[in-house]
This record gives C-alpha cells, sequence and structure tokens, in this order.
C-alpha cells in the first residue's frame, strides 16, 4: 500500500458523500483534512509581527504558482481526503482575479468548506461577488478596535473599510464571520474587552490568538504573549463565559459564548496550549512549496516537479510522501527551538 493511505476510517473522519475514500494520513496516523493555500506573499498592510510588507523581498512572479497549477494541485489534494480550504496570504484580495480562483476551487467535487483569510481592506465591495462564486466564509484579520491603533500597528488608513467590510460580510451571510486579533503585550492588550463588546454587539466571533515566533523581525519574546488563559481570566471578570463544544476534533480554538448575549470567543493557544496532537493541516506557499507545519523549517518543493511535467500520479506520490514527514509538533517550547526562516505572510496563514 502507497504510504500516506488509510483504509480503516472511522465514521468521523470520513468526508461526507464518499463512498470509497484513500486519506493521506501522517506517520503518526493524523489524517489531513485541511489545506491552506497562499496564492500571493504581498500584502498591503505592514503588520510589524508578520510584514509581508517589504516588497523588495516577494517573489519574482515566474515564481509564485499559477491559478492552472494552484488549482491542480488543489484537485489532487481533495481527492486524497483534503475537505477544506482555506485561501490565504499575503493579503489573498491583493490577487488579480482572485474571485475567479474562488469559483474554480469551489466546484472541486469532494470539497465541503472553502473560506478565506483576509485583512479585509476591499471585502466590502467584493463579499458579494465572492459568495456567488462560491466562498463559504471568512476570517478577517484585525487587532486594534481603535482607528489610530490600527493605523500604527498595520501603517494603512484602511480601518474604516476594514470595518465595513467585516459587516457586510456578515449581513450577506459569508458565515460565520471571525475577526482573528493578534494579542501582543504592551500593544493592544487592553482590547479584550472593546472587541468582546464587539462580539456581542454585531454577533460576530473574535478569536484571540497567541503571538507566535514568526514575525520578519524578529521581536517575538515569551513576554509579549498575552496567554489564552489570562484572555479568559479578564473577560470573566465582567461576563459569564461558557464553553462551547468544538466543532470537530482537528479545531485549534477553545471556544466560548456569552452566557446572556449572543456573540463567540474563540482561544487559539498555540504557545501556551499546542494543539498539535490534532492537526490536520498542510500548507502550500505562494512559491509551491508544501508546508507540514507552520513552523517547519524545511520545505517540499511541488512547484518543481509540477514543472517539470510530471503526471498526477507522480504529483500524488510527491505529496503523501511530503505529508509522511510532517513533523509530530511544534517546537516553540523546546530550549532550542528555531523560528521558521520565513514569516508568516510568506507562509501563509
Ligand atoms: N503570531 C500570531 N498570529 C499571527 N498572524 C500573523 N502573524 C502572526 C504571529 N506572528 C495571524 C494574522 C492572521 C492569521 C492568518 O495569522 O493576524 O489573522
Amino acid at each position: 500500500m502507497t504510504p500516506g493511505f488509510c483504509i480503516t476510517l472511522s465514521k468521523a473522519d470520513k468526508p461526507k458523500g464518499r463512498t470509497c475514500v484513500v486519506l493521506l494520513t501522517d506517520s503518526y496516523g493524523r489524517p489531513m483534512r485541511d489545506l491552506r493555500i497562499s496564492i500571493t506573499d504581498r500584502c498591503n498592510f505592514r503588520c510589524f509581527y508578520c510584514k509581508s510588507a517589504v516588497f523588495s523581498n516577494a517573489k519574482e512572479r515566474a515564481e509564485i504558482l499559477t491559478f492552472e497549477e494552484i488549482l491542480r494541485l488543489a484537485r489532487l489534494f481533495v481527492g486524497l481526503g483534503i475537505t477544506k480550504i482555506r485561501v490565504t496570504g499575503g493579503e489573498p484580495m491583493v490577487r488579480r482575479d482572485v474571485d475567479r480562483l474562488i469559483a474554480e476551487l469551489s466546484r472541486l467535487p469532494g470539497l465541503e468548506d472553502l473560506a478565506l483569510t483576509t485583512n479585509g481592506f476591499n471585502l466590502a465591495e467584493k463579499a458579494v461577488l465572492l459568495r456567488a462564486n462560491g466562498l463559504n466564509r471568512v476570517t478577517v484579520s484585525l487587532d486594534s478596535l481603535d482607528g489610530a491603533r490600527f493605523a500604527a500597528i498595520t501603517k494603512s488608513n484602511d480601518f474604516e473599510k476594514v470595518l465595513a467590510g467585516i459587516h457586510e460580510a456578515k449581513r450577506i451571510g459569508l458565515e460565520p464571520v471571525k475577526v482573528n486579533c493578534v494579542l501582543v503585550r504592551g500593544f493592544n492588550e487592553d482590547e479584550v474587552v472593546p472587541f468582546a463588546e464587539f462580539s456581542r454587539q454585531h454577533d460576530i466571533a473574535v478569536r484571540f490568538i497567541e503571538f507566535m515566533p514568526l514575525d520578519e523581525q524578529g521581536q517575538w519574546n515569551r513576554e509579549k504573549v498575552v496567554t489564552g488563559a489570562e484572555v479568559l481570566a479578564r473577560l470573566r471578570e465582567r461576563y459569564e463565559m461558557v464553553p462551547v463544544g468544538k466543532v470537530n476534533d482537528h479545531a485549534t480554538s477553545a471556544d466560548y459564548a456569552f452566557a446572556d448575549a449572543p456573540g463567540r470567543i474563540g482561544l487559539i493557544m498555540p504557545v501556551s496550549v499546542p494543539f498539535c496532537g490534532q492537526c490536520s493541516r498542510v500548507r502550500l506557499t505562494a512559491d509551491g512549496k508544501i508546508r507540514t507545519c507552520l513552523f517547519s523549517v524545511i520545505e517540499h518543493d511541488v512547484r518543481t516537479v509540477l514543472r517539470s511535467g510530471a503526471d498526477d500520479s507522480a504529483v500524488i506520490e510527491f505529496i503523501t510522501e511530503t505529508v509522511q514527514k510532517k513533523e509530530r509538533g511544534h517546537r516553540i517550547n523546546e530550549p532550542d527551538f528555531e523560528p521558521p526562516p520565513r514569516s508568516m505572510s510568506f507562509i501563509g496563514g
């Protein structure tokens, strides 16, 4: 049997609507369900904790996968049991014709969930088209509800546009609309309650993400991490928070509802409570490298395989062999931890 294929499926692991399935599993028996595709390494924001910003660092166009290459890989991955695709970046919405890509991806038979992570700068204009083209939902990155601070973090003046984008996405049903907020000590840790109020008022899921060592400028240190436990304690000073069950075993967040209001809070705790044991994610970078962990120091060059004229079975073999090399877990908390050489904007969130 080809390594990476698993034919004994538990009911919970069986993708809906398929009868005979081979699954992409890693060497620890974890089935891969979730493919994150970065479609560009460019971003129009310059968030200090990510910073894709330096355009001179961006790859030449010829190095970036074409839509045809992305679609071919997506089709093969979905054939191997991937049920969820998230389109990300850089900022995916700066790539021309992203709506066309969404339309093509949404037609892949077997794909159950198509999501987009965006900074939201043009979501208000594009949400209707994206939805019509088959996008199921969006996650918007937003780290401050204060316009001046937003500008300081992102070096962008699009605060109002981002807010409008979030509301438009909600209005037209790109749901659940999620807002990702990376908390950094000394920067925006005082915004836990304002974000909670935002969630309650607009019935939007807010997810607080622990700051990870993925920033280009190496500003990360443990003191700057605002832990999920700390966020929860702060929320509980003011609200009655009710834990809600995970949507699936691979979910990355611990979710809470408010006892007395709509809205949701998710705590994503990669640093303080690593969730690698259930990891079901594989990443494809804009320049065609497969990454088996956000923190991988090794990348697997599938672009060269594609461009060498490989047929589908050879590409599938490359993918299954790559997934076999998936790391057991990230090593942020190990003494000899080495951050990956590329920042989040290159890797794709
Ligand atoms: N730590 C935590 N989250 C990060 N993101 C980007 N860089 C970091 C980091 N260093 C988040 C973005 C986005 C998501 C894809 O990843 O805010 O919402």
